[in-house]
């Protein structure tokens, strides 16, 4: 009994949720005819299933917006699209930017919607890689749907959709790292294998970091070209913007920037930017400047002055932390020194980022303060460290003193016992 009118529930609650479904899907020509024509065809082709959770249904547009053709002539598929000047069929790749940009690129119609919506999402891909490719006949280039789907878009905010951060490296590569995609066009098709690995790639992919840059961070969403080379610190910049406003003060930039090679780019990479280590400024195997430079150039200098001043704030930073960890365990108060080791940590990590200022003195001066700490506190861990002694010393000596006492009262108590005794008698 009680389990007839469970099913009895599931089988209203769903058979209500597909009247839901259906109810937003605008029921005319188009629809219910596509409707007989999706139970023929395979799982794949089923458009208007697909189409149900597409967020133009939500708002009310139907095939024929897209399309063209009569939804109004039920029973006539001839007079619905083949015979109607207005259907479009297929839509060719060329063809989307007049089809969506129809509403897309028109501020009145879009306003209706969202007051705040962009409308330069066609006239900007007209000046991106893939535009420019489409003009000249590369038919293998992204249009509207290689990126955002057919008969099933999503807002772009949703977790699903193939423009969400998360997702875009996949859309992408699905066909930068296709051979027969980019043969025609004759770019590498490494971008994604060396993303996937690099710092951003970890963090994106792997820990779900959204502050770490997919491709269309550095490349545009619409407007994909690649960032020009006098452009990759605006890029590198809107997120690292320390090292930018450094690396552009310093007088290697104007270097870089006139013999073409780019900035942030010619020492970290593109797509395969590495975690960076205090040994890329070692004159050693990893070294960032080696590749470039002899050893008789000034750049090995120069290098090796960071390296040092950033292994000497290191290591004076560990010795003193094991200094203050000792003074701890021994119960002493070490707040205060506790806030000298944070100053000197966050000068190593200043030191780090104030390299790109390629300026000796300013690297050195910016250090100082580190140093600083450092030695207030190992000084006062020592303090710490000789007061415990003194402690020690000072309860030993106390201790003698109290034994001294007791061992004095215990001769006169027994002298007066003695005393006692002998008066008694
Ligand atoms: C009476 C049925 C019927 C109606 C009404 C109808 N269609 Fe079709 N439509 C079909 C059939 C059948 C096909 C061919 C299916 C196939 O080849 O798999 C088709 C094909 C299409 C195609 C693919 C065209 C191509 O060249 O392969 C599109 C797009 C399309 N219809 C859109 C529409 C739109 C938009 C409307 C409403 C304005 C509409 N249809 C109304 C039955 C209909
Ligand atoms: C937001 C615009 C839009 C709407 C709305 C839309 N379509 Fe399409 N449709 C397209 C585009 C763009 C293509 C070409 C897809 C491609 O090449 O990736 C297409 C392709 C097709 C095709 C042929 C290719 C295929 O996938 O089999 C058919 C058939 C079709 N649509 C039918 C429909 C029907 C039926 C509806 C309504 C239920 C509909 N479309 C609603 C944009 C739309
Ligand atoms: C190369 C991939 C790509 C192509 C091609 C592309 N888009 Fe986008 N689109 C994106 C990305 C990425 C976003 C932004 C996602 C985000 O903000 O998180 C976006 C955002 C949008 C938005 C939201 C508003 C905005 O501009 O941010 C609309 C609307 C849109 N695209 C429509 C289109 C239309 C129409 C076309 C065809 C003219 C198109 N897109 C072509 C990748 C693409
Ligand atoms: C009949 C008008 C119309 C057509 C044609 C149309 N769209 Fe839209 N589209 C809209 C409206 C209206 C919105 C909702 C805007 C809003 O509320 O932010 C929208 C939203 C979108 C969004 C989500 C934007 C966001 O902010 O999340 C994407 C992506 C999108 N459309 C892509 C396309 C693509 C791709 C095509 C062509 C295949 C297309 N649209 C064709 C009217 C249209
Ligand atoms: C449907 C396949 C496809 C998708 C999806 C795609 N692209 Fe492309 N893209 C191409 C092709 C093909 C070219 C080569 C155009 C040419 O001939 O120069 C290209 C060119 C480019 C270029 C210009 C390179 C140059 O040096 O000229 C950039 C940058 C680019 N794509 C970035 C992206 C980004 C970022 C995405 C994802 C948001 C993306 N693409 C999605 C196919 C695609
Ligand atoms: C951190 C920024 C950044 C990210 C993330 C990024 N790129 Fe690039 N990309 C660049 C730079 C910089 C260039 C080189 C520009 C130059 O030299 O003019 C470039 C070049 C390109 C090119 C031109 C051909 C080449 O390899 O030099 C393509 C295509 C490309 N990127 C696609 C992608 C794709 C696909 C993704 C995502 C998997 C991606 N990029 C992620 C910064 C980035
Ligand atoms: C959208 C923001 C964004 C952009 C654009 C960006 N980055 Fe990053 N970058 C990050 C984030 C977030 C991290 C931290 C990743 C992590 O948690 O490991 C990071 C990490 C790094 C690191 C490693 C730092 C460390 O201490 O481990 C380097 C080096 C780096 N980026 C260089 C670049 C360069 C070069 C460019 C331009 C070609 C660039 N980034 C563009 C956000 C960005
Ligand atoms: C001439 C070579 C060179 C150039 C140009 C360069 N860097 Fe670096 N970068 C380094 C070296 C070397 C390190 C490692 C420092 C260390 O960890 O000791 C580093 C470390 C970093 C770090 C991690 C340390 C920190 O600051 O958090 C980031 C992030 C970074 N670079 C971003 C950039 C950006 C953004 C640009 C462009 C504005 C840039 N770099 C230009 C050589 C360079
Ligand atoms: C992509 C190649 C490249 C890399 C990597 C590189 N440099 Fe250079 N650097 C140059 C070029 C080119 C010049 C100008 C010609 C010259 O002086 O040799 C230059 C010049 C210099 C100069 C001399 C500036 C002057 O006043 O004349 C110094 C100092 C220097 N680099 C330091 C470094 C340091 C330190 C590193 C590593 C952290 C580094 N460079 C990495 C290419 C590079």
């Amino acid at each position: 009994m009680i389990k007839r009118s469970y099913w009895l529930l599931i089988g209203l609650l769903f058979s209500f949720s597909t009247l839901i479904a259906d109810s937003t899907l605008k029921k005319d020509a188009c629809v219910s005819c596509h409707i007989e024509v999706d139970e023929e065809n395979d799982d794949e082709d089923k458009i208007v299933s697909y189409y149900k959770s597409d967020l133009h249904v939500k708002l009310g547009f139907s095939c024929a917006d897209c399309h063209g053709g009569d939804p109004e002539a039920y029973d006539d598929e001839d007079e619905a699209m083949w015979e109607n000047d207005t259907f479009i069929g297929v839509i060719e790749k060329e063809e989307q930017l007049e089809v969506c940009g129809k509403c897309h690129s028109n501020p009145v119609f879009m306003r209706q919607y969202s007051t705040d919506i962009k409308v330069d999402q066609v006239t900007q891909y007209l000046t991106s890689g893939h535009g420019i490719a489409l003009e000249n006949g590369n038919e293998n280039v992204a249009v509207c749907s290689s990126c955002h789907g057919v008969h099933g878009i999503l807002p772009v905010d949703d977790p699903r959709a193939p423009v969400y951060a998360k997702n875009i490296p996949k859309t992408c590569s699905k066909c930068h790292s296709d051979e027969t995609v980019m043969f025609e066009s004759g770019l590498p098709t490494n971008q994604f294998t060396e993303y996937e690995m690099s710092v951003h790639g970890m963090a994106l992919l792997d820990r779900g970091d959204i502050g770490a840059p997919a491709c269309n961070d550095c490349h545009g969403n619409h407007g994909a070209s690649p960032p020009y080379v006098s452009n990759v610190d605006q890029i590198c910049g809107t997120c690292h913007s320390n090292n930018k406003d450094l690396f552009q003060k310093s007088h290697l930039n104007d270097i870089f920037l006139s013999k073409g090679l780019g900035q942030c780019e010619a020492c970290h990479g593109n797509h395969d930017i590495a975690k960076p280590t205090d040994e890329f400024l070692n004159w050693a195997d990893e070294s960032t400047c080696k590749p470039c430079h002899e050893d008789s150039h000034p750049a090995k200098a120069l290098a090796l002055s960071f390296y040092q001043t950033i292994d000497s704030l290191k290591t004076g930073l560990e010795h003193a932390r094991k200094m203050v960890e000792k003074a701890e365990h021994k119960g002493m108060i070490v707040s205060n020194l506790l806030f000298d080791l944070d100053d000197a940590k966050k000068a190593l990590i200043h030191t780090r980022t104030n390299i790109h200022s390629f300026n000796k003195a300013f690297v050195d001066t910016g250090a100082a303060p580190g140093f600083q700490s450092i030695q207030a506190a190992i000084i006062g861990a020592k303090e710490s460290l000789e007061e415990v002694e003194y402690r020690k010393k000072g309860l030993f000596i106390f201790s003698l003193i109290i034994t001294f006492f007791v061992i004095a009262i215990g001769f006169k108590i027994n002298e007066w016992k003695k005393q006692r005794e002998s008066a008694s008698n």
